[in-house]
């Protein structure tokens, strides 16, 4: 029997003539430096994302040396290699267009690439997502490690932290409550430290989905950026994943039906970012594990909001962490949780949470018996508004409006809300329900444009909150009422593009159903010659609006979606 090539001996390039292959690729590998004894060692790929368009990677040289430095100690050869870095607030049109692009990167070079085992570190919203969809069919072990959340500036005693804050002073900015010269002193006070944005946001909310599903080292998703200990746990995932070579403990392994579904549940007790649905549902899909809204819905009302922390309460990601993390929120949750899943180490949820925390702090991570809010922070609404679904944050929204009918205020685009939504002429109230179409998946790579700003002359008049309804996303650092992910979107056809000025629209959390309340067939005379918006010509962009699904599938590439795992 032959023993499978390892190492640098793995995946060698197409000659014709294997034993040249390796010898070509052992000079070469000879140019870098590294001895021929450290060469024939096992390798750990290190999945590395620094640019300089992503300012919440600043610390990734720092962590890329200290795995390298636990693979090292653990008597493997570290490799880090680049794939697309996606910086939230840098890219145009929106960094989800690239999410896939950035995952087909990792995957491929996974792959392509001669490595027992690798490391990949994310952090910014995107990045983990895509690094999770990237690894979820490679056929080596792969553990995930996080930037880690920034720590909290200060403005006049008040503690700040991106983006929330960023949200809220803008909002008091454009309510003329505070002035440009305080403004501009703010921007500078927002995002003080390397790391990713310091509340529950969609950053946060993934690192924490990556530890509950297992491919993050246990304790690590919420260790601040700027610490020590997030080093030492960057030391830690490269010794894991030298110790992972061999055990056929694969992403697939770990990434079970159980898992996603204790991730649910997770996302709930967080009061966690709308986007991450979106997130797990494309991972779980790469895997033929559906995540079905109908489900969403039932977690929902069955798991409590543990964890007070902004958008949805108080505290800030450095708070999550000393309060106890994700270790504290796993064990309140433990009767609701599949215990049977494993993780990286080996472990399984049951034998980690046997052992003890210390010290919870319950001001922060609360007590599933006296939780901030008995039921989830999410949930999906359906109706004749949204046939295939909408994401409802209710954990973020006015309890007032949960109930509410009014009158629709449409805008046709992005372009046509940035022209007319502070236009002292437009014709609105704080009662109508502002609705935008044409920025989902295929029209517009859909942007965090679901967060409509209120129109400045109700913003001046104190209005905070209006219902509001798109095909977009919504920054998981972002708050209101607000309904998202409708689909079908209005770029193909759904029922969001048959909403005209004037249309009574009603929502009804207690009852899951967003409704157009226009008659069917006035609807389909509407939608009598439909055509949806022209696609680009050519690229990455064509490709993209030729394959991207809709938001309840994950808004994943069609040909990218896995097979559903064999039961038995
Ligand atoms: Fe990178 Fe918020 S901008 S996590």
């Amino acid at each position: 029997m032959t023993e499978e090539p390892h190492g640098l001996d793995r995946g060698l390039t197409n000659y014709g003539d294997r034993d040249f292959a390796r010898y070509l690729r052992r000079s070469f590998a000879r140019s870098t430096g590294i001895s021929p004894g450290l060469l024939n060692k096992p390798v750990v790929g290190i999945g590395m994302t620094p640019s300089a368009f992503n300012n919440c990677h600043r610390g990734m040289p720092e962590l890329v040396a200290a795995v390298s430095r636990g693979v090292l100690a653990a008597g493997a050869l570290p490799m880090p290699f680049p794939t697309v870095s996606l910086g939230e607030v840098f890219l145009n049109p929106t960094s989800m267009m690239y999410r896939n692009l950035m995952a087909m990167d990792t995957e491929e070079m996974l792959a392509a690439q001669p490595m027992d085992a690798a490391v990949l570190i994310g952090g910014c919203d995107k990045t983990v997502p895509a690094q999770l969809m990237g690894a979820a069919q490679a056929d080596i072990p792969v553990v995930q490690l996080v930037t880690g959340p920034m720590s909290t500036g200060r403005h006049r005693g008040q503690r700040l932290g991106a983006c929330t804050d960023c949200r809220g002073f803008w909002a008091r900015y454009r309510a003329g409550s505070v002035d440009a010269e305080e403004i501009a002193v703010v921007e500078g006070r927002l995002a003080v430290t390397q790391g990713t944005c310091a509340v529950m946001g969609t950053a946060s909310t993934m690192a924490c989905i990556a530890e509950a599903l297992g491919m993050a080292l246990p304790g690590s998703a919420a260790i601040p950026a700027v610490l020590a200990e997030r080093l030492v746990a960057a030391e830690e995932s490269g010794r894991t994943a030298v110790a992972l070579i061999g055990s056929g403990r694969t992403p697939r392994t770990i990434i079970t039906p159980h898992a996603v579904e204790n991730a649910m549940r997770v996302l709930m007790a967080l009061g966690g970012s709308t986007n991450a649905i979106v997130h797990l549902a494309a991972i779980a899909g790469r895997l033929g594990i559906a995540v079905s809204l109908d489900r969403l819905n039932a977690i929902s009302d069955e798991t409590p909001v543990l964890v007070d922390l902004k958008p949805v309460g108080e505290g800030y990601m450095e708070d999550f962490h000393a309060a106890g993390g994700m270790g504290a929120v796993l064990r309140e949750l433990r009767p609701l949780l599949h215990l049977d899943t494993t993780d990286v180490t080996g472990m399984t949820l049951e034998e980690r949470l046997d052992v003890p925390l210390d010290w919870v702090d319950r001001a922060v991570i609360r007590a599933a018996a006296d939780p901030v809010s008995p039921v989830g922070g999410l949930v999906s609404l359906r109706g004749s508004l949204a046939p295939d679904g909408a994401i409802f944050k209710r954990a973020a929204a006015t309890p007032g409006l949960f109930e509410h009918e009014g009158r629709a205020v449409v805008f046709t685009g992005l372009e046509d809300l940035s022209n007319r939504i502070d236009d002292p002429d437009l014709d609105v109230t704080p009662e109508d329900v502002l609705v935008l179409q044409n920025a989902g998946p295929h029209a517009a790579g859909m942007p965090e444009a679901g967060y409509l700003p209120i129109p400045r002359k109700l913003a001046r008049a104190g209005v905070k909150d209006m219902v509001r309804i798109s095909d977009a996303r919504m920054s998981g650092t972002a708050f209101g009422t607000i309904v998202l992910h409708t689909a079908p979107e209005s770029a193909i056809g759904g029922p969001l593009a048959a909403v005209r000025d004037g249309d009574r629209i009603r929502l009804s959390v207690a009852e899951r159903r967003i409704d157009l309340l226009v008659a069917p067939e006035e609807i389909a005379r509407r939608m009598q010659g439909f055509t949806p918006p022209p696609a680009p010509a050519r690229g990455y962009k064509a490709l993209y609006r030729r394959s991207v699904l809709q938001a309840p599938e994950g808004c994943d590439f069609d040909f990218l979606k896995g097979q559903a795992p064999s039961l038995g």
